[in-house]
């Protein structure tokens, strides 16, 4: 068959792999490339165990892999062939030199971008699906300016907004779709193309266009105002512990003002995942960087939120059991960042469970996808900890259970049948405000809860 486009993505990740399968199932006659310097992630998308897990990709792999959807490793020939490609590279925290621990390191980006350059024999659209920096096409333009002949790039921000979890709703049914462009004649040409297979499946009021820098900067002002919701909610919950106040009544409340919104007021252990500190930080960078002093304090508060609230959280943990944690067993249910993906990226979890291992506790691990991460994540961790899956069998002669991640099997947990197999006084910290904290106090145990008072019997 002959394909009408053909579209490539640099980057199996978290992002390569579930927006380029929604694009090969949406536009079954565009054949979609992926491809990945890392053979082994490339050989877990060709296989039954996607090196993802997200509920509903499965289905879509299934539906387009080898038909119009490749995950390969041979760039340099794929570079060749294909005409538009997405940069989906990691761009983490820079970890060394000038702008350690805030910048975004974009090494991986510069070498996608000469890469590019290097292998390609016709002019191409290469389109920014990373979240970058502000102005990071401008130096993705200058490396590409050096193409030979008459071959011409033109860049394109089109940034991406899933959320893990909801990865395959997201992708269907955006909320919106931003490009970004250049406003000069090729510019909006290139815009037009991308817009094109968008509106395969997306209505065409939800494509939103801007200039390209808008468009850069959109992306981690998004992340940032969603991080800032969810540290405003948690600092709140600080104070509804002091006053009697129920942090969910406040939050229903104040949620249902639409100019508000109900949406990122869930109070808890403070956020984590891949992306909003690393994005928070990079935004701070920025700020830095043009002279903005107070603008970057306002949103490096919003970390500084997030890492009292897991102090608060731990300091409860030690202080309700008496003052010690040494050779005590807890049970964490759950190491994901959040509910329904496997990721463990910057998951609170990781930084609790180490804290609590330092205090000498023994801990026991439990989650439904995200063992074999948290694993990897505790590898080289001193002190006590084991993996059980079945949450049952890891809270059974445990002194506390820790709920860290919201997933749905932990409200349908009997806890009677917990509480039976646990050493007395039974405690029970919800991270995440997900249980019935009524009936588990009536069942016995001593709960903690986020932004309300604890229901104790001692
Ligand atoms: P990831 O680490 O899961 O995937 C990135 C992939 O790029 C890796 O597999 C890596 O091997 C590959 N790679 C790096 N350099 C390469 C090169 N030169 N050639 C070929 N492959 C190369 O990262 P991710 O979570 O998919 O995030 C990618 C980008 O998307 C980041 O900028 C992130 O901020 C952004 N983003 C992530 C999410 C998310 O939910 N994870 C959502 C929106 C945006
Ligand atoms: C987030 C954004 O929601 C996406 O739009 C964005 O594309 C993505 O980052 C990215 O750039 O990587 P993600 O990190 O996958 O998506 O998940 P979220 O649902 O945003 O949750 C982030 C963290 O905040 C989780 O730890 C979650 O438990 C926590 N959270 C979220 C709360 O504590 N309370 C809330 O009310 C909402």
């Amino acid at each position: 068959m002959r394909f009408k486009k053909k579209i490539l993505c640099i980057g199996a990740g978290y992002v390569g792999g579930p927006s380029m399968a929604m694009i090969a199932y949406k536009c079954p006659d565009y054949q979609v490339t992926v491809v990945d310097i890392n053979s082994a992630r490339i050989d877990a998308w060709n296989s039954s165990q996607l090196p993802v897990f997200e509920p509903g990709l499965d289905n879509i792999v299934k539906k387009t892999r080898g038909k119009n959807l490749f995950f390969r490793t041979d760039i340099e020939n794929q570079i060749k062939e294909n005409d538009i490609i997405f940069v989906s590279v990691n761009t983490p925290t820079k970890s060394y030199g000038a702008g350690a621990n805030m910048a975004a390191d974009l090494q991986y980006v510069e070498k996608t971008a000469r890469q590019i350059l290097k292998f390609s024999q016709s002019s191409k659209i290469v389109v920014e699906k990373s979240t970058l920096p502000v102005k990071t096409a401008l130096a993705m333009e200058k490396i590409l300016s050096h193409a030979k002949g008459k071959i011409r790039f033109e860049v394109l921000s089109n940034p991406e907004f899933m959320a893990e979890g909801t990865a395959i709703g997201d992708l269907e049914n955006p909320d919106r779709v931003l490009i970004g462009s250049r406003e000069t004649k090729c510019g909006l040409k290139a815009r037009s193309r991308l817009v094109d297979i968008y509106t395969r499946w997306i209505p065409q009021d939800k494509i939103i266009t801007s200039n390209i820098w808008s468009s850069e900067l959109s992306k981690l002002v998004a992340n940032a105002f969603l991080a800032q919701r969810v540290s405003s909610i948690n600092s709140i919950s600080a104070l509804c512990e002091k006053t009697d106040a129920d942090i969910n009544e406040v939050a229903k409340a104040i949620g249902m003002d639409r100019r508000i919104g109900d949406k990122f007021l869930k109070a808890g252990i403070g956020f984590g995942g891949s992306c909003f500190k690393k994005d928070l930080l990079n935004l701070v960078y920025l700020c830095n960087y043009y002279g903005l002093r107070e603008v970057a304090s306002y949103w490096e508060n919003v970390i500084r939120i997030n890492e009292y609230q897991r102090e608060r959280f731990i300091n409860q943990i030690l202080h309700s059991m008496f003052g010690t944690l040494a050779g005590k067993k807890l049970s964490i249910l759950g190491f994901a960042f959040k509910a329904d993906t496997s990721d463990t990226r910057e998951s609170p979890a990781l930084y609790i469970t180490q804290k609590l291992m330092a205090e000498q506790a023994e801990i026991v691990i439990s989650d439904p996808r995200a063992l074999k991460n948290a694993k990897f994540d505790l590898a080289g961790a001193k002190g006590k900890v084991s993996f059980i899956e079945d949450p049952y069998a890891a809270a059974a002669n445990s002194h506390a259970v820790i709920v860290l991640t919201d997933w749905d099997v932990y409200r349908r947990l009997d806890f009677r049948r917990v509480y039976r197999s646990m050493i007395k006084p039974a405690f029970l910290f919800d991270g995440r405000n997900i249980l019935d904290h009524r009936k588990c106090f009536s069942i016995g145990f001593n709960v903690y809860r986020i932004g309300k008072p604890a229901l104790t019997h001692i």
